[in-house]
């Protein structure tokens, strides 16, 4: 059984029914539901500060990190030896990212990783999760594997672990090597699955003595439904042009094999017991009123809808959810025999990136639910995309639980954050309160989870600095350090400190 903590943060408790009887009433439940502690519904009593309803206490194990990805902050896109990835070729395509941004010098963290691990020690997160760059490692996507690169990300290792920071390794976050868009069109060719266990077995081989935490694949959703398109060139590199959402969805199962093969690979090489993850963006689906109805209406959301059944579902269970590929008809993906047995490969952690959500409500309809549409003037940060959804953190973990049945598999938040229009004062500070809150209110739904019982063990916040944000290049901020591009110095912004003190306190602040 998952263990229950009690509003203390430390308690262990028996059974989720004694979490709400031990707990303090009504205050307890309001903080379990990640309620605001400055309401005034109940008389605040003497000594408020240390009551259960201001206390989102965290258990002492709980995992405080940040995230960065390679491709969005290293920069020396050409240096010893590494060769282009497909963001370096789109990125250069007239009108595909603001300003016509790359990722050529980005933060420039190759050169300054040693200064980015002291601002990491600064802000005290024990645990951070990175990417490592495959045209780093074996430039040609496949065959020889480039020494220089690896010895990159052993200098990181190193500073992180002398730091006493425990590195999480993704090894994929959506640079694929050109040479393999060249050769066979990447994810559009089955190839590329066993092209990456084999880049995933040369690094583990040679990193496995000092990483243990691995990720697989970071959101199959972006580089797969983003970078192939019909009719109209995607968002996202390779900004393929295909002909059939059929041709779509069997990048998805490409890269749904290479996971499997990856973490396949990674067990096989690895010099140490090690953690295997896939990291999935998966869809949040949220009761609009929680009634028991509109609780059902998520867990059928959860599973159908069209993301969640085409890549999470098929992931954790071996199969493909039957109604979303229903829905696809003629354009599901082509599946070959032992394909699904090496796809639903046993996880040890699901990594949960999570923005936004959607809500819900039980419908008299074939499906049984309504997601629901939001108004014009709902509360979003400043991606067109990302709305003000702190539920969707607690729903999201929930859910795994209930509408798939993994109640005992360890979840991390591996990316969670916002992005907004910060300036730096006179004084050389930056005020980003639009991310304090952001971050506050989400936390609270971390805490829920945690106070509920379900397996959420950590929370990594994207992203550590300011980075190179895809498509739209330098133009968004999503760091809770402001980067200054023409100087590249890093300056903490009031989220940083906050998180600061979160960390340190073990609770929301
Ligand atoms: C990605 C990051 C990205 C962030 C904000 C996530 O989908 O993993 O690379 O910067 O969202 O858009």
């Amino acid at each position: 059984m998952n263990k229950l903590y009690g509003p203390d943060g430390k308690t262990v408790l028996t059974s989720r029914r004694a979490f709400l009887s031990q707990s303090a009433g009504v205050a307890a439940l309001m903080a379990a539901s990640g309620m605001s502690t400055s309401s005034n519904l109940i008389a605040q009593p003497a000594g408020a500060a240390t009551s259960p309803m201001n206390n989102a206490t965290f258990p002492p194990d709980f995992i405080w990190g940040a995230a960065t990805a390679a491709y969005q902050i290293e920069g020396a896109a050409s240096e010893d030896g590494r060769k282009p990835c497909v963001w370096d070729t789109f990125s250069r395509l007239p009108g595909t990212t603001k300003n016509g941004d790359t990722g050529e010098v980005a933060c420039d963290h190759y050169h300054r990783f040693a200064d980015d691990v002291k601002l990491m020690a600064e802000l005290g997160i024990k645990h951070y999760r990175f990417s490592i760059a495959w045209p780093r490692i074996i430039p040609d996507g496949r065959g020889a594997v480039n020494e220089k690169g690896v010895d990159f990300y052993r200098r990181l290792v190193d500073e992180l672990l002398a730091h006493g920071i425990t590195p999480h390794a993704t090894l994929f976050h959506w640079d694929s090597p050109q040479a393999l868009e060249d050769l066979y069109g990447s994810w559009r060719n089955r190839q590329i699955a066993t092209d990456f266990a084999d880049y995933c077995t040369q690094v583990v081989k040679r990193l496995g003595d000092r990483i243990t935490n691995w990720m697989t694949i970071n959101e199959i959703f972006c580089f797969t439904y983003l970078g192939y398109g019909v009719g109209q060139r995607p968002q996202h590199a390779p900004g393929t042009l295909v002909k059939s959402r059929q041709e779509v969805l069997q990048t998805v199962h490409h890269a749904l094999l290479a996971h499997g093969l990856g973490c396949q690979a990674i067990r096989a090489a690895t010099p140490k017991p090690a953690q295997v993850a896939l990291v999935v963006n998966y869809d949040a689906f949220i009761p609009v009123i929680e009634t028991p109805e509109n609780i059902a209406a998520a867990r059928r959301a959860f599973v159908m809808e069209e993301h969640n059944g085409t890549v999470l579902v098929p992931a954790l269970t071996g199969k493909y959810n039957e109604q979303a590929i229903a829905k696809l008809g003629a354009d599901a993906p082509k599946v070959q025999a032992g394909d699904m047995a090496i796809i639903g490969q046993p996880l040890d952690v699901l990594g949960f990136n999570i923005y936004t959500g959607s809500y819900v409500k039980a419908a008299d309809n074939d499906r049984g639910y309504e997601v629901l549409p939001l108004p014009k003037e709902y509360p979003q940060m400043i991606m067109p995309w990302l709305n003000f959804i702190p539920e969707s953190l607690y729903w999201g973990v929930r859910m795994v639980s209930e509408a798939l049945g993994k109640t005992d598999l360890p979840i991390l938040i591996t990316e969670n954050g916002c992005a907004s229009n910060d300036e730096v004062t006179a004084k050389g500070e930056v005020f980003d309160l639009s991310r304090v809150m952001y971050m506050r209110s989400y936390l609270r739904n971390a805490h829920r989870a945690v106070a509920e019982g379900y397996p959420l063990k950590g929370y990594f916040h994207w992203s550590l600095m300011d980075n190179f944000e895809w498509s739209w290049g330098y133009t968004r901020r999503f760091g809770i350090t402001h980067v200054d591009y023409a100087t590249q110095t890093r300056l903490p912004k009031e989220s940083f400190r906050w998180y600061q003190q979160v960390i340190a306190a073990n609770r929301v602040l």
